[in-house]
């Protein structure tokens, strides 16, 4: 099979590198890819949201399954593209189409759709420019913390918590009526802020059946401690410790099952992954988010978990027989420490030269955000390189990826060494 993965960064780098492990791959093309992912298939400068150009790829490459990476393709509705195109129509997109893409391109679809099928989730209503004044006396009948966000896509900063009611009508003005986010902000949620603790679970999904894949905790803050700016992610862990067998159950009976049957009974087709962002309150799931797609930097630590052939799977959901595929996973723990660029998730420079990447041998080294410059490596982008190795305990994983952030240089590099501390602190795996 040829197969085309669309995107740049760490999670296409470790699907690029579990799909070159499979038998039933002939040629693999990542476009546009990065420095990394040109050591598992070919590279190919077009990008994402250019789909004439895709079109003209996968026909001249013989692509036959395409794996979509990030939201934008698919909330712009590369899938219905393929699916209206009398050259592309049979070739598989993994991702879904652009109404299922809802769940995360509108926050307040995603909501009427958790209400609707029962799935736990905070309290929330949505308001409007016209609604503006309802939106102050909903926030009225709410307890701080307050959590305001923007109906559409804004690149992961559309959400804000805020402690002070006279700060969060503030924003819910700014965003309504000055569009803080631009057109997303045009619906704002507001919700019920959730206590506890805060993990992520992939479901893989043909429509019909589904496979629920490891659990992952991200790291989203910039500063040990979890506290400065978020970030698009600074590390991950996979399983959770506090995401035993007896919490997976029933996030599968609470939500992923309510999930799939919605999507049904909604009468959208839906043929790719989800990520359920959960909070674990007191032993109880509530749904903070989906999205249509998989985590960043949580892939990294997800895919390699996976011991079976994910092409494989793959192909049961482009032809819905993903209830025949056979899923296994690695017990060992995996952990994943992102290294970024100097200054972010604020201005930093690319281009920086990298050097090292050779002495890493027991750790796997995802690139994030680099490119080649002539046959130099060098930065190109806040978040480098996403480092995953494997241990018995969270802490000989965790010591492993540092080992090899350290052997890695380039000017003003920066990780986090607290990836997992919190997790070792509490109590064992079951
Ligand atoms: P989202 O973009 O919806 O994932 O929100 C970004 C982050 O805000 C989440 O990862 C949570 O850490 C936090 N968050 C969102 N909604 C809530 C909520 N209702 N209660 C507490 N924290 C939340
Ligand atoms: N790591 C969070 C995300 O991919 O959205």
């Amino acid at each position: 099979m040829n197969v085309l993965i669309l995107g740049s960064g760490g999670r296409e780098h470790a699907f690029a590198w579990k799909i070159a492990q499979s038998k039933q791959l002939q040629n693999l093309y990542i476009a546009p890819g990065n420095a990394g992912t040109a050591n598992c298939g070919t590279n190919v400068n077009v990008s994402v949201n250019d789909f004439e150009a895709i079109k003209n790829l996968v026909w001249e490459k013989d692509i036959n399954l395409v794996l979509v990476g990030p939201e934008d393709p698919l909330v712009n509705g590369i899938h219905d593209y393929f699916l209206q195109d009398e050259v592309l129509k049979d070739i598989p997109v993994i991702g879904p189409k652009k109404d299922g893409a809802q769940l995360e391109g509108s926050k307040d679809f995603s909501k009427q759709f958790m209400q609707k099928y029962n799935v736990p989730t905070a309290r929330y209503a949505t308001f409007t420019k016209e609604s503006l004044n309802n939106g102050y006396d909903f926030l009225e009948t709410l307890e701080p913390p307050f959590v305001l966000k923007a109906d559409g896509l804004a690149a992961g900063k559309g959400v804000l918590i805020l402690e002070d009611i006279a700060d969060a009508k503030r924003e819910l003005k700014s965003m309504l009526m000055d569009a803080k986010f631009g057109a997303a902000s045009t619906k704002v949620v507001i919700e019920e802020f959730l206590k506890g603790i805060e993990l992520s679970v992939f479901v893989l999904t043909d429509g019909k059946s589904y496979k629920i894949l490891p659990a992952a905790k991200d790291y989203k803050r910039i500063g040990e401690g979890d506290t400065g700016l978020n970030t698009g992610g600074m590390g991950a862990v996979s399983p959770v410790p506090f995401a035993d067998e007896a919490f997976i159950k029933k996030v599968e009976e609470k939500v992923v099952k309510p999930t799939i049957n919605g999507l049904n009974k909604e009468g959208i087709d839906y043929r790719g992954f989800i990520f359920i962002g959960l909070m674990n309150c007191n032993g109880e799931p509530q749904v903070i988010e989906y999205n249509c797609r998989m985590g960043d930097p949580e892939t990294e630590a997800v895919i390699p978990r996976i011991k079976s052939d994910l092409l494989d799977l793959l192909q049961g959901v482009a032809t819905q027989t993903l209830d025949k595929k056979k899923y296994d996973t690695i017990e060992e723990i995996a952990t994943t420490v992102v290294m970024v660029s100097g200054g972010y998730p604020g201005d930093f420079t690319k281009g920086i030269e990298v050097s090292g990447l050779n002495h890493v041998k027991d750790s796997i080294v995802f690139h994030s955000g680099t490119k080649f410059n002539g046959d130099k490596v060098v930065t190109n982008g806040g978040r480098v390189f996403a480092i995953t190795s494997f241990g018995k305990t969270i802490e000989e994983a965790v010591t492993k990826s540092f080992a090899a952030a350290e052997k890695i240089n380039y000017d003003k590099k920066y990780y986090r060494k607290d990836i997992g501390r919190d997790l070792i602190k509490l109590k064992s795996f079951n």
